[in-house]
């Protein structure tokens, strides 16, 4: 079963409460999900293999060790996971990132996919499938499948609030995938927003309605 790691970092905890905020206006709200996008980046990548090599400094010679080289790749979910990305690369420049547009079929309330390009290379890549609301969880395990369906072998998610049903959904359906989150809150309304959450990712980030 895939483990469920929360950041409670007190950096990330002070902006997510300003994300919630809803007097927090589009500007704010984006450069917030960025900065929290950059600070879990830097503890999602904690596991990043290092090999050792030598530098010379001005007055030695030093052993140091450097990232190992291993690719990554990110895989925002259209459109609110594109709200990460950026923050992501301030820490993995060299990232590839792949797009996947689902939208959910208003009669079956499955996801359905419109949008699909990956880097070629996934099956050589560690994933990060970026989702920032973790409701139903339906959009991010269906995500999850069609990548391994792609021929990708090591996946994580990422996300900023998830709900109970969302985590247990992504746990069943996908063991081997490990979740990260700056928040689990209590529940879905009927709508399955999560409460209390922070509205509409989407239209937060996009200023739409
Ligand atoms: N997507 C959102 O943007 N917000 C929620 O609360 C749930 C899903």
């Amino acid at each position: 079963m895939g483990n469920v790691y929360v950041f409670d970092h007190p950096l990330i905890q002070h902006k997510l409460t300003y994300i919630r905020d809803k007097n927090t206006g589009t500007k704010e709200f984006r450069e917030l999900v960025d900065e929290v996008s950059t600070l879990m980046a830097y503890e999602i990548t904690r596991d990043m293999p290092l090999q050792d090599v030598t530098v010379e400094t001005p007055v030695a010679t030093a052993k140091c060790k450097v990232l190992s080289g291993k690719k990554l790749g990110l895989v925002p979910i259209l459109r609110a996971g594109l709200g990460m990305v950026d923050g992501i690369l301030k820490l993995i420049p060299a990232a590839k990132v792949g797009h996947m547009g689902l939208y959910r079929d208003p009669d079956t309330l499955e996801p359905v996919h419109y949008y699909s390009k990956m880097p070629t290379d996934i099956g050589e890549r560690d994933l990060i499938v970026i989702d920032p609301m973790l409701a139903t969880g339906g959009s991010a395990s269906e995500a999850i499948r069609s990548l391994k369906e792609l021929g990708a072998k090591s996946i994580k998610l990422m996300c900023l609030i998830a709900a109970p049903p969302g985590i247990e959904r992504v746990r069943k359906d996908h063991g081997d995938v490990d979740i990260y989150v700056a928040a689990v809150d209590e529940k879905l309304d009927e709508k399955s927003y999560i409460i209390p959450g922070l509205g509409d990712a989407g239209d937060r980030l996009f200023g739409t309605k």
